[in-house]
């Protein structure tokens, strides 16, 4: 060990660490928790701090190396009680989503110069957010430095912390960009994240993973490890219930298949979990991991869907016929390996093909759909497995409370489902498991399932100790969910007018080693794409593969995002083949209000058309892109600009699963206090959920304390996923809302002698015949309990729908594609707060650039994931977005709070088919392949491209 003295924030430290210890441990391990631990490689910028005054990323920086050096972070920039210009420029324009990035972005930006805004997303490149698409970064970092540079004039000082702006009162709550509660906490760095906080006696976990892509646990020997001093508890598939259950956080009855086990005698893909240490530190538990003695019996194994399903490559002539059932497809026998053999496992409807989900629904009569057509396109599409990256990494914290309770604090977003799993696992009865969280590092569906709670709140139950588990980046990349890879054909017959006559899409998901979400993410691959035309005569036909690989799971978009990108651009190209506008043909086949979403008959209804204002959407991108059918790309050398257009739809919740509830109460100091379990995952939902209700109750957001997410503390809530939010718990926020409003309105009416509806509530007060009473004065006033609670179950899943424009410029010469404008018109019903909206959109967009043009996890042959880390693994930095225009379109959706639509997923499902279609306007290159690295791009301009009647250099 090494003494070590140094300033942090101007406090004097002394204290020891080892030779290895990084700065970024040694400031977290003292109490700053404002320096975020993300990659741990000096790629992202979470842990930007300065050292006398250089921004230095910490966890590269080592903790010796600082003796004697003033270290500046998050914490030591409010100084003398005020918001530095730069936090409080980022709180005005709210450069946040869940905040995970802020601090390190802050530290940054203020140090960062630039002559251009160009110059300064290039500089910016550094520190990564997977969130806010950097617009909002951008433009608060543009605010700062005005307001620096007033500052150094002596024009003006920032507020103190804490005191962010604030909503008008005088108007409306619905409608306005009131901003993130949670903005204060954020810029300043407050320890508000899971791995910010710890109980006294901690343990760590850390877990043994599997070396091979698919082996049988012969024999596993535990002890040396067991011996090693600091070691508390190992877990291995001897030690714990065997139980099939699914990793996914869905409702129950869960549609998923129950194929997965707290730990298994079997491994099913490199990164699975082995066994378990739990050690007084995570080092400790690391080493006890490689002292375990493991005899595996390795198994033949399958990395390709198609193999492990048996089949040949889709439109070989060994798909399904036109019947429909897919029986067909299913007939030879298997070479590959079954994954799951088991007999514990269920749900799994065709264990001995490794099909986890299977998907079949048709409408019409194909052949007689194809027959009418006048011409038929056929393509096969191949979309990447990605990985979600947000950047706090799932951690949860397990322990025991005074009367035994199992208290599970943990980054998820289904608490409520994860208690349900974790009483089912080890037989609790429910009220005596706790699940609620902390402030959420971001999710994106990645935390919609149960992938570390189960194993800590073990460990708890065996030691009695508090343990805490957090996953590293490596283990992010290539031990969680991954969206789904598929191989999508798809087969379009059009008349010559552009009308569709038939649609046949098959999906082949890989679903890696567990099913978790496969076979609902395979449904909506279809239903959001083919179900978004008018056609007579449609098949879908998906199946969701076991292989040995990482599972894949939820991620935003949930499936809609690949079948979308087939069905937009074959649509573009068979219209270019026609000589017809893509645009007009888009129109002319979409569906329109009064039309039944459905393809087939088992799922009917699952989505319907509420609000509907697409036309709208179409005219404000086109006027914004100054659109003209037909014309050219722009010719500049070897550079070729070209424009693109997709649309989107996706649903708000789950239909007939999804159910909310909320709480509100009057509480005796006059203020509200709403309980609700929903999860805010850094999208603002606790905003928006407390605007809803300080709308009805005629008072502000400020003026309402909101407790979320627990389930010991908070009525029941679905969770967040499905872009559900909003549109649900935003519903329950207004029922419950409107339920408290007609009791105190009866109270004041009974306190100002009159009739409640001679009362009128706004503005904070109760006013009738010229009296004025305020919540405080009815707080005061003797009366029953103030409070209701609504329950909302979701019937429908109305629709949200998109467009997307981009304009891109193709180098043709190396392939390279800039993305130089995005216009986006989301038709949304009712934006309750168009900031956040705004943020969503963009944080969306940018999503699915990365879609586009560089995200893809890279596997060997053994399944093994070569790029797990942000160095190898791209996501897109300020530098690859282009400035975003977003218009947010209302339509007042009858279903939704005050007309809302959820708008959580949809902005991700355009932007890939936009820019393939760009780069085929650009060059006469059709991308079936993503992302469309340059290499791909290249190639595709060599191959002689020309469907879109373009031949390279001639327009
Ligand atoms: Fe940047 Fe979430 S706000 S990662």
């Amino acid at each position: 060990m090494h003494p070590i003295n140094l300033k942090v924030n101007n406090q004097p430290f002394t204290g020891q660490c080892s030779p290895g210890t990084s700065l970024l441990t040694l400031l977290r391990d003292i109490g700053w928790a404002g320096v975020h631990r993300v990659c741990q490689t000096g790629d992202c910028g979470a842990c930007t701090v300065w050292l006398e005054g250089t921004p230095v990323h910490s966890c590269l920086y080592p903790a010796v190396r600082a003796e004697g050096h003033l270290i500046t972070t998050i914490e030591g920039l409010a100084a003398d009680g005020q918001f530095s210009p730069m936090q409080q420029a980022f709180l005005e324009k709210q450069g946040f989503q869940c905040g995970f990035c802020t601090p390190g972005m802050i530290m940054s930006a203020e140090k960062v110069t630039f002559e251009s805004e160009g110059e300064l997303r290039l500089a910016m490149r550094g520190n990564l957010c997977r969130c806010t698409g950097y617009q909002a970064v951008v433009d608060s970092i543009l605010l700062g430095k005005e307001m620096e540079a007033r500052q150094l004039e002596g024009v003006g000082n920032a507020p103190p912390p804490n005191n962010q702006p604030q909503a008008n009162h005088s108007l409306p709550q619905i409608g306005q960009s009131i901003p993130k509660q949670d903005g204060p906490e954020i810029v300043t760095g407050k320890p508000v994240y899971t791995s910010d906080w710890e109980p006294a006696g901690l343990l760590h976990m850390k877990v043994l993973r599997s070396p091979h892509p698919h082996a049988r646990i012969r024999h596993i020997n535990p002890e040396k490890a067991k011996n090693l001093p600091g070691v508390h508890l190992i877990l291995t598939h001897q030690d714990v219930p065997r139980r099939a259950y699914t990793t996914a956080g869905h409702a129950a009855p869960v549609p998923d298949p129950l194929d997965h086990y707290v730990l298994d005698y079997k491994v099913r893909f490199i990164g699975d979990r082995v066994a378990a240490v739990v050690a007084d530190s995570v080092a400790i538990a690391e080493k006890a991991c490689q002292l375990i003695e493991v005899d595996y019996e390795i198994l033949p194994h399958v990395v390709d869907p198609l193999e492990a399903m048996g089949r040949e490559q889709p439109g070989s002539g060994q798909q399904a016929a036109s019947s429909g059932s897919g029986e067909q497809a299913m007939t030879p026998p298997l070479a590959a390996p079954i994954l799951h053999d088991e007999p514990e496992s269920s749900q799994i409807p065709d264990a001995s093909r490794n099909i986890a989900g299977y998907v079949a629904m048709e409408s019409g009569d194909l052949v007689q759909g194809f027959a009418e057509a006048d011409r038929v396109l056929e393509k096969t599409y191949r979309l990447p497995a990605l990985q979600h990256t947000h950047l706090e990494p799932h951690v949860c914290t397990s322990w025991l409370d005074e009367e035994g309770t199992l208290v599970v604090r943990s980054s998820t977003q289904v608490p409520f489902h994860c208690q349900r799993v974790l009483s089912e696992l080890y037989d609790l009865p429910l009220e005596k498991v706790r699940v609620y969280k902390a402030k959420i590092g971001g999710g994106f569906g990645n935390k919609q399932e149960i992938l570390c709670e189960d194993l800590c709140a073990l460990a708890t139950l065996r030691t009695g100790r508090p343990v805490q588990w957090e996953f590293t980046r490596q283990e992010e990349f290539t031990c969680t969910n991954s969206r789904h890879a598929m191989i999508i054909r798809l087969k379009l017959g059009v008349r010559n007018d552009g009308t569709l006559t038939a649609m046949d899409m098959e999906a082949i998901a890989n679903t890696g080693a567990y099913g978790n979400h496969g076979c609902v993410v395979i449904f909506l691959t279809g239903n959001e794409s083919i179900g978004m035309y008018r056609c007579a005569h449609k098949r879908f036909l998906g199946y969701a593969v076991y292989t040995n690989t990482m599972p894949a799971g939820a991620f935003r978009g949930y499936g809609a995002t690949q079948g979308i990108f087939a069905m937009e651009t074959l649509l573009d190209e068979i219209a270019a083949q026609l000589e017809l506008d893509p645009i007009e043909v888009q129109q002319k086949n979409v569906i329109r209000p009064g039309d039944v979403i459905a393809i087939g008959h088992g799922e009917d209804h699952f989505n319907l058309i509420g609000g509907y204002a697409l036309d709208e959407c179409f005219a404000k991108v086109l006027q914004a892109m100054d659109y003209t059918p037909g014309q050219p790309p722009v010719v500049n050398g070897p550079r070729r600009r070209g424009m693109g257009f997709a649309v989107s739809m996706q649903g708000s919740g789950l239909a007939k699963v999804h159910t909310a509830c909320v709480h509100l109460s009057l509480k005796p100091d006059g203020r509200l206090w709403m309980r609700t379990g929903s999860v805010d995952v850094g999208t603002g939902s606790d905003t928006t959920l407390r605007q809803i209700a300080a709308h009805v109750l005629g008072v502000t957001v400020s003026d309402i304390d909101i407790t979320t997410a627990d389930t010991h503390t908070t009525p029941f809530d679905a969770g967040s996923y499905a872009s559900a939010t909003l549109y649900i718990s935003g519903q329950a926020s207004k029922l419950a809302a409107e339920k408290l409003r007609s009791q105190l309105l009866e109270l004041a009416a009974t306190r100002l002698e009159t009739e409640p509806g001679n009362v009128i509530l706004a503005g904070g007060t109760f006013e009738a015949n010229g009296n004025v009473l305020t919540f405080q004065d009815l707080a005061a006033t003797p009366h029953p309990l103030l409070s209701a609670e609504s329950e909302y179950f979701a019937d429908e899943s109305t629709l949200t729908f998109a467009v997307q424009g981009v304009e891109v410029e193709v180098d043709t010469e190396t392939g390279k594609v800039s993305v130089l404008r995005s216009v986006q018109a989301i038709d949304l019903g009712k934006a309750i707060n168009p900031r956040i909206c705004l943020g969503q959109a963009t944080g969306g967009s940018a999503m699915g650039i990365g879609y586009a043009l560089m995200e893809e996890l890279l596997f060997d042959p053994q399944g093994k994931i070569l790029n797990p880390a942000f160095r190898t693994y791209r996501i897109p930095t300020a530098a690859d977005v282009p400035p975003m225009e977003v218009f947010l379109i209302e339509s007042q959706d009858p279903h939704g709070p005050f007309g809302a639509k959820g708008v959580g997923e949809i902005t991700t499902n355009c932007m890939a088919p936009a820019i393939a279609n760009a780069i085929a306007h650009a060059t006469g290159a059709r991308l079936t392949q993503l992302p469309m690295t340059p290499e791909r791009v290249w190639q595709a301009i060599r191959g002689g491209v020309a469907d879109f009647g373009y031949e390279l250099g001639v327009v």
